[in-house]
């Protein structure tokens, strides 16, 4: 249980809000689907911290993120033509290209050209990396962009997909903090599994609804570590691993060729965030590469909702009919009632705690030691950063390729 204004502290981020702040100053934070760029494609409103900007694809291929309104005026370049190499702003022919520079300016006389050159608008650095693309909003210059396990591997060996989520950013978090829901919401999910005889060890997550807990802290954020005692005298261990403060990577499923889970949670503003949800694998090809493909050993996970990459754990309805909550479903065995997918399971019960959820009113288990935890880690940053030091620890970590999930049953001696 928090107090109202440490809630407040650690889940607002909209303008000079600390935990925003915070955010902005010292990472990096994911936009967009890489692939969601195309060139010379349409640009697309990236919303970051309660901020617009506008991102494309140029025709050689280069990124430009840049604030949203067109330097002349402040149109939206999110309407602006994008070719030959710049965006033209629909209003009066400006033209800016992706570094912010103004390479044209048509409405100006005489000396158009020497006009355009003295003008620019903000142009912010970005990385693609893992199906995603980083951008950094804070002070230049940017620092090394931290890669994360799967970074190196193939389009292949990474299957990525985003969300749109109508509640603040660290509810996102905190579900990926919390295996012990595993075994009850996303029951229909794990029975799914295990009907395709590919059950790996998550199936152990079924039957032990409350596993114990323990946390270690480190320069990048923390490890939740679940221990879930077996029959046999073993101990079942899975550790997610906290990439302070948006990035989890959680266990997968080896059965299924996926060797970790990838949640990355983009904060759009006090009130909604971007979920990307993702699996990689470190061996065999995920799917086949196309943009709409689901990998036929992952089709447990995708549940009866049609496949939407940029809506994956969507839905119809809102709170009034219950977010679609399917009854009859229930009544015949489904545990939730959201046949749809995995995610989708996931994104309902968070949006459902409202835009904030009041952690005033809590009741907190002993399932939930890694959120209590990660919280103190985030007011700890937030007091750490007002004292001038680094938020996570007294370096910073420029390589995060060593983070990689464990999932693992522990033999005694
Ligand atoms: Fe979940």
């Amino acid at each position: 249980m928090l107090t109202q204004s440490q809630n407040e502290a650690i889940t607002r981020i909209e303008g000079d809000a600390p935990m925003g702040r915070l955010i902005r100053d010292h990472s990096w934070i994911p936009a967009c689907l890489s692939r969601s760029l195309v060139a010379d494609g349409p640009p697309r409103r990236v919303r970051l911290l309660g901020t617009d900007y506008v991102a494309f694809r140029d025709s050689e291929g280069r990124i430009g993120f840049l604030d949203e309104g067109c330097p002349h005026r402040s149109t939206s370049l999110v309407l602006a033509r994008n070719e030959d190499c710049a965006l033209t702003c629909i209003f009066h022919g400006w033209r800016i290209d992706a570094t912010g520079q103004v390479v044209d300016a048509p409405t100006h006389h005489p000396n158009a050209e020497a006009f355009a050159a003295k003008v620019r608008t903000r142009a912010y650095p970005t990385v693609e990396a893992g199906g995603l693309l980083w951008v950094w909003l804070g002070a230049d210059p940017a620092p090394p962009f931290p890669h994360l396990p799967y970074d190196d591997r193939t389009d292949r060996q990474v299957w990525i997909t985003a969300t749109p989520v109508d509640c603040n950013w660290l509810q996102g978090v905190e579900a990926t903090l919390d295996t012990a829901h595993v075994g009850t919401l996303h029951r229909a999910y794990i029975e799914r599994i295990q009907a395709k005889a590919s059950s790996g060890t998550i199936g152990q997550a079924l039957d032990l609804l409350a596993p114990r807990y323990d946390v270690e802290t480190g320069p990048h954020g923390l490890d939740a570590i679940a221990l879930r005692p077996l029959p046999d005298g073993g101990t079942y261990v899975r550790t997610t691993r906290w990439v302070a403060p948006l990035v989890s990577l959680v266990p997968g499923n080896r059965a299924a060729n996926v060797d970790g889970t990838i949640f990355i949670v983009s904060p759009v503003d006090d009130h909604h965030h971007v979920l990307f949800f993702g699996l990689w694998s470190d061996g065999p090809d995920l799917h086949d590469g196309t943009y709409l493909d689901v990998p036929e050993a992952q089709r447990p996970l995708v549940g009866d909702r049609p496949f939407d990459p940029e809506d994956f754990g969507g839905f119809s309805g809102g709170r009034d009919d219950h977010w679609g909550q399917n009854r009859p479903a229930m009544a015949a065995g489904h545990f939730s009632g959201f046949t749809g997918n995995l995610l989708q399971e996931d994104i309902i019960t968070q949006v459902s705690m409202g835009p904030i959820a009041d952690r005033t009113r809590e009741h907190l288990s002993s399932s939930d030691v890694a959120i209590i935890h990660a919280r103190r880690l985030l007011l700890r940053a937030l007091d750490r950063v007002a004292d001038g030091h680094l938020p996570y620890g007294d370096e910073r970590v420029d390589d995060h390729r060593d983070l990689t999930p464990v999932d693992m049953i522990d033999q005694p001696a």
